[in-house]
């Protein structure tokens, strides 16, 4: 297990209000987006290194369930996924474990999570792929605290299709378009979420911040 050091990062004012914004987000309401959470530079070079593991044969249809009771069901989700390694050694993905744990380091000052480890994979959906209504937080597994979700995608556009729609109590639902560089965060235990349908191909880089 990975420990997130409590070295201090300097961040710049602009990340700090981006952070701030995303924690009383995150506190009000249990979701938060932060938009340019990465540069197009850092989405290409993901981009570059997810199709060369995709072409390779890497990724594998995503299951539903853990361990031994885990099934490959399509007509719950359609995603093929590739888990990042703990300790990269893939420059780029170091970039974003960088950024990750910076804002770990921040929510864990000011909204007292405890979060001490993180873990991420790549996520492609086919083109009318989708991923049913349903809630992050396995029943065995209490760990995950925070969802995040960072999406790949250069130029989409509203009529692309493919949001993320997260199901408030008692408001109506809001759709989050996946576009690029855009980062989600929600409460893994609290909020269902499900990914529409688009018409091209979905990228992100999707994982959980947790308590170990
Ligand atoms: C998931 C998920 C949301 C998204 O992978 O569990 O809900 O927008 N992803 O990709
Ligand atoms: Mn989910």
């Amino acid at each position: 297990m990975r420990v997130i050091c409590w070295k201090t990062t300097w961040l710049s004012i602009q990340t700090m209000e981006l952070f701030d914004n995303l924690m009383d987000s995150l506190s009000g309401q249990s979701y938060g987006v932060i938009d340019s959470f990465l540069t197009s530079e850092e989405i290409n070079g993901l981009v570059i290194n997810l199709r060369k593991r995709h072409a390779a044969g890497s990724f594998k249809e995503a299951g539903i369930g853990q361990g031994s009771g885990q099934h490959i069901q399509v007509l719950v989700r359609g995603d093929q996924i590739l888990w990042l390694e703990e300790f990269s050694v893939v420059e780029i993905e170091q970039v974003y474990y960088k950024k990750i744990n910076a804002l770990i380091q921040s929510l864990n000052q000011s909204c007292y999570l405890g979060l001490k480890d993180f873990e991420f994979h790549y996520a492609l959906y086919p083109i009318g792929a989708f991923y049913k209504r349903h809630l992050d937080r396995f029943k065995t597994d209490s760990h995950r605290k925070i969802s995040v979700v960072c999406y790949l995608n250069e130029d989409w556009q509203a009529t692309d299709g493919g949001e993320l729609v997260i199901y408030l109590p008692n408001k109506p639902p809001v759709k989050i378009s996946p576009v690029g560089g855009r980062l989600v965060c929600f409460e893994a235990d609290i909020l269902e979420h499900e990914v529409l349908p688009a018409t091209h191909e979905r990228l992100s880089l999707t994982g959980w911040l947790k308590t170990y």
